[in-house]
């Protein structure tokens, strides 16, 4: 009956995104990564801001060409109005605000975390949506999160780092070992090949559904620059070891917050999103737990994991359907909460 098409605008951290929703469906996904942050070891701010200048009108232009529509067809355009780098946001919110304007259509706002939890409400085949209630975990390099799902719009924040993401943890702890930024993927890759109860480092202690990680980067730190004094060839010879025990402490917390979760909660649906998705130990981890304690687990498409619009074009076709949109005069906010 309704044919409603949404542009999705993501610009919060090094990612410049555009998308074009049709109904539920995802007709395009543009995305353009900056690479420059690769040299420094992390994303430096004023870099990102300035890269998503240059790239925001190209890949807006190519997220309508690659949906095979005008701009004149969109019904509303929606935008991450935070969390994230303040100058990056600017850049998103600025452009959307001014298009929408331009178009005399609805602009939407949309909080980025609730985005990584609703992407899974996206229609893709092969994909079963959640129910709910649900419990989300949403784990990347910017965040950490354990959410209760109510509906699409009425979620809890249960439980979060108290320091550093867990994605952070993985790049931090393949900057100590010698690997390039962001480090995450190659260790989930070693990981696979080595043994993950070679060195043991222990899990912090932080009480309820909080997680902390700091405290295991100084630990693993510690420990090889200890082995290194002893070895000086200790990291080259042991690196899949060191990947694969590194990853079992981390995915070990990961799952010992999701099963005081659904104690706590009584909820079995979990979740998960953020870049972190990707990782097989984490993946294998939920696949056993529907064994183990008779979870319902969603991970989605690897394309919607990590930052991207389509999770924000999604997030603006429900609110559209809610006729839930934002003034001209609506700010980013680069701490804003679920
Ligand atoms: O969601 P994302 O693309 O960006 C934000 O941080 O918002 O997540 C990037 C993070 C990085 O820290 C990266 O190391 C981590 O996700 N990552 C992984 C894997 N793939 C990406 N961490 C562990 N295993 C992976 N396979
Ligand atoms: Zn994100």
């Amino acid at each position: 009956s309704q044919n409603i098409y949404i542009l999705g605008i993501e610009s919060s951290c090094d990612d410049t995104a555009a998308s074009v929703i049709h109904n539920g469906k995802i007709l395009s996904n543009v995305i353009a990564s900056q690479k420059i942050h690769e040299e420094y070891g992390g994303v430096v701010p004023e870099l990102a801001s300035r890269a998503h200048q240059q790239n925001i009108v190209p890949v807006v232009h190519q997220a309508l060409k690659k949906a095979g529509i005008t701009k004149e067809q969109l019904h509303a355009v929606a935008f991450t109005r935070g969390p994230g780098l303040m100058g990056s946001l600017l850049v998103g919110t600025s452009f959307a605000k001014s298009f929408a304007y331009g178009l005399n259509i609805p602009l939407i706002d949309v909080n980025h975390m609730q985005a990584h939890i609703l992407a899974h409400f996206i229609d893709e085949e092969g994909f079963n949506k959640p129910s709910f209630p649900f419990i989300a975990m949403t784990i990347s390099g910017g965040h950490t999160q354990i959410v209760e799902v109510k509906s699409h719009f009425d979620m809890t924040v249960i439980g979060e780092t108290i320091d550093d993401a867990v994605g952070e943890a993985y790049d931090k702890s393949g900057k100590i070992l010698g690997l390039g930024y962001p480090a995450g993927p190659e260790i989930d890759k070693r990981a696979q090949k080595g043994n993950p109860k070679a060195y043991q480092f222990t899990k912090p202690k932080v009480a309820g559904l909080n997680f902390s990680f700091s405290g295991l980067k100084t630990a693993i730190l510690y420990f090889v620059q200890r082995e290194v004094k002893a070895n000086p060839n200790f990291i080259e010879e042991n690196l899949n070891n060191i990947c694969a025990s590194i990853q079992y402490t981390i995915i070990g917390i990961l799952i010992d917050k999701l099963k005081l979760a659904t104690k706590q909660t009584g909820i079995k649906q979990i979740a998960i999103g953020g870049g972190v998705s990707a990782n097989s130990g984490i993946r294998q981890a939920l696949k056993d737990g529907e064994q183990k304690f008779g979870w319902t687990t969603y991970v989605p498409k690897f394309e919607f994991t990590t930052d991207n619009a389509a999770m924000i074009a999604i997030v603006g076709y429900l609110k559209y359907l809610e006729g839930d949109f934002a003034e001209q005069n609506i700010t980013a906010s680069a701490r804003l909460k679920i």
